[in-house]
């Protein structure tokens, strides 16, 4: 799977995909995720991003060859689309049927509430994996050893409000994730 991705992903993006990979072996215990499901999401949650640079009728076509309907905010980002066609090229061209594994994918760049320990893992691991350099990815590490939701609370809030500073759209599963996360920490204590 390594070897057919990396003939895919330019080399920037293929340095990150190694870098999630060794950031979710190295979280799956603290996530209580099987290590071997961690590392196969892990290597294919960007697996379509090379798909979504493509536009119009070309991008259509692929969206309709691999069954991936888009919604009116997936339409305007682009960003998006590359999560939910990346569970589906794991699915179709990578032979992946495991559903927590193809679900941590589709929910890579949005969140939802009530993630499951894969999804949250990967969302974290994207975030903190070695190349990552900002300030953000730094808190979000020292948190993850602390809380891992708390890290959820603040990486989610991080992504939010770059989107905010890009001035594009807000995808409600991002809210979805957070508002459930801080009703849960409120609920416990
Ligand atoms: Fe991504
Ligand atoms: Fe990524």
């Amino acid at each position: 799977m390594l070897e057919k991705l990396k003939k895919t992903q330019k080399e920037r993006r293929f340095k990150h995909t190694l870098g999630v990979i060794s950031e979710a072996e190295r979280l799956a215990p603290l996530f209580g995720v099987d290590t071997e499901k961690a590392r196969i999401a892990a290597l294919l949650h960007d697996c379509a991003k090379n798909l979504d640079e493509k536009s119009g009728e070309e991008f259509n076509q692929i969206c309709v060859k691999y069954g991936v309907k888009l919604d009116e905010l997936a339409k305007s980002e682009h960003a998006l689309v590359h999560a939910y066609l990346g569970a589906a090229v794991a699915w179709k061209d990578y032979g992946i049927n495991d559903h927590e594994i193809l679900e941590a994918i589709y929910y890579h760049t949005t969140a939802r509430a009530n993630m499951t320990p894969l999804e949250k893992l990967i969302y974290i691991a994207d975030m903190t994996e070695p190349n990552r350099t900002l300030e953000q990815s730094k808190e979000i590490r020292r948190l993850v050893e602390i809380d891992i939701n708390e890290a959820l609370i603040y990486a989610i809030g991080c992504s939010i409000k770059h989107v905010i500073k890009k001035g594009t759209l807000i995808h409600p599963d991002s809210i979805h994730a957070l508002n459930y996360l801080i009703e849960e920490r409120r609920d416990c204590r």
